[in-house]
């Protein structure tokens, strides 16, 4: 029984799929789980709550108060109760709700009450779900630490074929139980993330930067807080921050704003990942005003900025773990090992640009660990997300072998 003595909140909204969620109750139960299940009115029109009621063991509530019994169903209570609240399945109506902070109904008060990790099954059709507007709505909905789950491709209630399915009961048991069970993992330890470009300013219009998206960096960051961490992520110019509650995000714009957030919360971190693309040159100068054309090329006198991972090694405590990145083209595997002794690092995650799918902007990866005891791991081309997830396990073994 992986799930014995949690609590989980089932939200069920206005579609077909909902006939699935009577099966994912049971499992869910059959796991050790205590539920409770809360209803829109639209999705009584798809399972009845007597079904849910009878497979949860527990009444079913749909709105704000029971007039027959006079009593009221304190959304905050059921939002603290709950060790995770999956909405299973999450209908295009009721995922724009939620996108908007939307309150107008039990599900949706609890929602903005809870304080677990909600975890979002959506379930419509295809058209429906490829909708920019729906898919700017789901892409909110993940930023701000929702964990979403499917929609997976298959026959659709419609006939049509495509992506929109609900995923199946057994897959969204499975994947909660294994992410509850890791989500103590890194329960208490203060995590510092960086992600994406810095950018060194010429003059008011022109500057130094690179191509870094920092989307691996807040795919670590997200990760690490959905482990249990408290994480702060020191982000450059352009990149998508999250929204999740238990990242604080402290954006910066240049390699030295960059070194002076590093080093702020550096002292106070357990583990610190170097994910940024820092620049490595600056201007000398900065000019306040517009340089003529004529000037620009004499107006482009370098100079290299702080490497602020190699600086953090020579500060680093022993109790302290200390992760970069490595970005090579060539000669990849001795280049980033001799970056791992030189900054006095725990490991060293190598990304070649050699490799398809891998590198800046992709929602792709493919990365070697190597550790400081030359242990070297590779893997395979993934997502970003999958990715995160993998250093994730790498760093917690790190953590459990100190
Ligand atoms: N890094 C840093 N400060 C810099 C430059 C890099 O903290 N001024 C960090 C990066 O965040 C990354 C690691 O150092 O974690 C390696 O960065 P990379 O650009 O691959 O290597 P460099 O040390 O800059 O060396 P080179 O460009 O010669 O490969």
């Amino acid at each position: 029984m992986k799930l014995l003595g949690k609590k989980i909140l089932i939200g069920v909204t206005g579609s077909i799929a909902a006939y699935k969620t009577a099966e994912l109750v049971r499992l869910f139960v059959k796991e050790g789980a205590e539920i409770q299940v809360v209803m829109t009115r639209s999705a009584h029109d798809f399972v009845t709550p007597l079904t849910l009621a009878t497979l949860s063991k527990n009444p079913v509530l749909t709105d704000f108060s029971d007039p027959d019994t006079g009593t009221w169903n304190n959304h905050v209570d059921l939002g603290l109760w709950a060790d995770a609240y999956i909405i299973a399945p999450l209908s295009a109506n009721s995922l724009g709700k939620l996108a908007s902070g939307y309150c107008e109904n039990l599900l949706s008060a609890v929602y903005l009450s809870s304080r677990c990790p909600v975890f979002l099954a959506p379930a419509m059709d295809l058209d429906m779900f490829a909708h920019p507007l729906v898919q700017e709505n789901l892409d909110r909905l993940a930023r701000a630490g929702n964990i979403i789950i499917g929609p997976e491709s298959g026959e659709l209630a419609s006939g049509l074929k495509g992506e929109g399915r609900m995923s199946a009961p057994d897959e969204i048991c499975n994947y909660i139980c294994k992410i509850l069970q890791s989500a103590s993992e890194l329960q208490g330890k203060n995590i510092l993330v960086t992600a994406g470009p810095t950018r060194e300013q010429i003059d008011p219009v022109r500057f130094i930067s690179n191509n870094s998206s920092g989307k691996m960096g807040v795919a670590i960051a997200v990760e690490m807080a959905v482990r249990g961490a408290i994480v702060t992520l020191v982000a450059g110019p352009g990149v998508k921050l999250p929204l999740n509650r238990s990242v604080t995000c402290v954006p910066v714009v240049s390699a030295e704003d960059m070194y002076k957030a590093c080093m702020q919360y550096f002292s106070d971190s357990d583990v610190t990942i170097m994910a940024a693309a820092v620049a490595d040159y600056r201007p000398v100068e900065t000019s306040d005003s517009k340089i003529k054309k004529t000037g620009l090329v004499s107006a482009l006198s370098l100079e290299p900025t702080k490497d602020i991972l190699a600086e953090l090694g020579t500060l680093k405590a022993s109790h302290q773990i200390l992760v970069g990145f490595a970005l090579e083209t060539d000669n990849e595997l001795e280049n980033a090992k001799g970056k791992l002794h030189r900054k006095n690092l725990d490991m060293i995650i190598l990304n070649s640009m050699k490799d398809t799918g891998a590198g800046f902007e992709k929602d792709t990866n493919k990365i070697t660990i190597i550790e400081k005891n030359n242990v070297i791991t590779p893997f395979e081309l993934k997502s970003k997300k999958e990715v995160a997830s993998d250093i994730a396990d790498k760093i917690i073994s790190c953590i459990r072998l100190q």
